[in-house]
């Protein structure tokens, strides 16, 4: 397995390599969730290439870029089992020189949930995903359905600017327990833990009011909204959404694909959670 640092030598590397090159960017601080998308783009590529890339440009002034959980020496341990060929980990001076002025703004889609609440959010998301992608030149890359919107987003960028390249989107791995994973459980001490399952069992009882034939958003949000908030360490719910799952606008009726998403802060973390629900 190959570390990379430098943009140069990656872009360099990237063109001598022959077959198919799959391509799954993280911020590293690696768990079950992450290796399924390098499983996954193993099993479908002659070449895997991570990328371990905390972007400070995705994370708002009083978000938690300085304090992100990092461990590159575990990360490349857990890679190196998984079978990937390469590992890129630029530096940010390497990612943003000084007087750095290109972004990448998706509109539209980026405007609610994670967006609403994250200005700017999914411009630097969007913006180093571009860059990535124009380093690696990958011809698959992997996205964890965990980020439902940030998917939506990343599918919307591929197409619009006609970037080359397939958007592969991998299911949600949970805990045991259903908690979905994620680099930010971390913060959690035990009775958040435990109190982070409101998550999962809020998205449960959708599902559970959808097979019973229930097709009132709003029913099902109120619903789901009530079981959150008999919950006392959720402190705060940043929203309870049903929404079409190509543009995200918020239904009444669920007569399309839909998804329904969440976002709760538990303690420290705020954190996200969502299913699909296929009409
Ligand atoms: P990060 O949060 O590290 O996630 C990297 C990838 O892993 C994303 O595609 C995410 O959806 C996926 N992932 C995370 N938890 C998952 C889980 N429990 N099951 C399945 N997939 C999961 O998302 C980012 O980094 C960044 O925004 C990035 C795309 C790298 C751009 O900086």
């Amino acid at each position: 397995m190959k570390v990379i640092n430098a943009i140069s030598e990656m872009k360099e590397t990237r063109r001598k390599l022959r077959g198919s090159v799959g391509f799954v960017p993280t911020m590293g601080y690696l768990h079950e969730g992450h290796l399924e998308l390098a499983r996954r783009a193993r099993a479908e590529n002659r070449n895997v290439v991570v990328s371990i890339f905390v972007n400070p440009t995705q994370f708002g002034p009083k978000e938690d870029y300085a304090s992100y959980p990092r461990d590159p020496e575990r990360d490349l341990a857990m890679l190196k089992k998984e079978g990937v060929n390469i590992v890129f980990m630029p530096s940010a001076e390497d990612m943003y020189p000084p007087r750095y002025s290109t972004w990448v703004n998706v509109e539209k889609v980026t405007e609610r949930l994670e967006g609403a609440i994250r200005p700017g959010h999914f411009r630097g998301v969007a913006t180093v995903v571009a860059k990535l992608f124009n380093i690696v030149q990958p011809d698959k890359a992997y996205f964890g359905q965990k980020d439902a919107q940030q998917v939506v987003v990343v599918k919307k960028m591929v197409s619009d600017l006609n970037m080359n390249l397939e958007v592969v989107v991998v299911p949600t791995v949970r805990e045991p327990d259903g908690l979905a994973m994620s680099s930010r459980n971390v913060y959690l001490n035990p009775e958040e833990r435990k109190a982070a399952l409101v998550l999962y069992e809020s998205l449960k009882l959708a599902q559970k009011l959808w097979d019973k034939g229930e097709r009132n958003a709003d029913v099902i949000r109120k619903q789901m909204t009530a079981l959150i908030q008999s919950e006392p360490r959720a402190e705060r719910i940043d929203y309870v959404s049903i929404a079409d799952a190509e543009t995200l606008e918020e239904l009444d009726r669920i007569d399309r694909p839909a998804v329904v998403s969440l976002a709760v802060k538990i303690g420290k973390p705020r954190l996200i959670d969502n299913i699909m629900l296929a009409a």
